[in-house]
């Protein structure tokens, strides 16, 4: 049985990560999607929020559990009975920080490997950070983000109007 984690913040979870997730469920038998839990990222959505957008997102695929974390990712590992991280790659700027991380991670401990996925070219420019600069002036995130996720950006914006309108 593989057990993998796709861990990371979602703040929020965009297609680019949904891609990722379904495509970790080709090569695992079970996906946690581990959320971390951490309040010095100082993140937009509360942890349950992120929790919560994701359940939302991935309620048509199954042998998928999506968790809040804290603390380190390879203790998280070991206590859910994980043997493996996966990673979306976009970009050479991504490389050197999740190679960093990986290793780090080895050191901690050997026995979870990282597994890194390629991210699809359309996806290749996305991030959370970008749905967040686009919502925040009001642009149209709708290619970036799925419907749940458009609106509650919205809402946490304070931009009802722009999420009822596209109702
Ligand atoms: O979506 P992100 O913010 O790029 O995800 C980063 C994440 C959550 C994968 C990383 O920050 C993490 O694993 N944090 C847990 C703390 C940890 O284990 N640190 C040691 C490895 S650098």
């Amino acid at each position: 049985m593989k057990r993998v984690i796709y861990p990371g913040s979602f703040d929020p979870v965009t297609f680019g990560h949904l891609d990722i997730i379904e495509r970790s469920l080709n090569i695992a038998d079970e996906l946690i999607v581990g959320v971390l839990n951490n309040s010095a990222k100082h993140p937009l959505f509360s942890v349950d929020e992120r929790v919560a957008m994701i359940e939302e997102a991935t309620r048509q695929f199954s042998h998928i559990k999506v968790e809040a974390f804290d603390g380190l990712l390879v203790d998280f590992a070991v206590k859910t009975g994980a043997n493996a991280v996966v990673r979306g790659l976009r970009a050479i700027t991504d490389f050197e920080y999740e190679l960093q991380m990986s290793q780090t991670n080895a050191v901690l401990n050997p026995n979870i490997e990282t597994v890194f996925l390629t991210s699809k070219l359309q996806y290749a420019y996305l991030s959370s950070s970008i749905v967040k600069e686009v919502a925040l002036v009001k642009g149209d995130i709708s290619k970036f983000v799925p419907e749940n996720v458009r609106k509650r950006v919205f809402e946490k914006f304070n931009l009802k109007e722009r999420a009822d309108e596209q109702d």
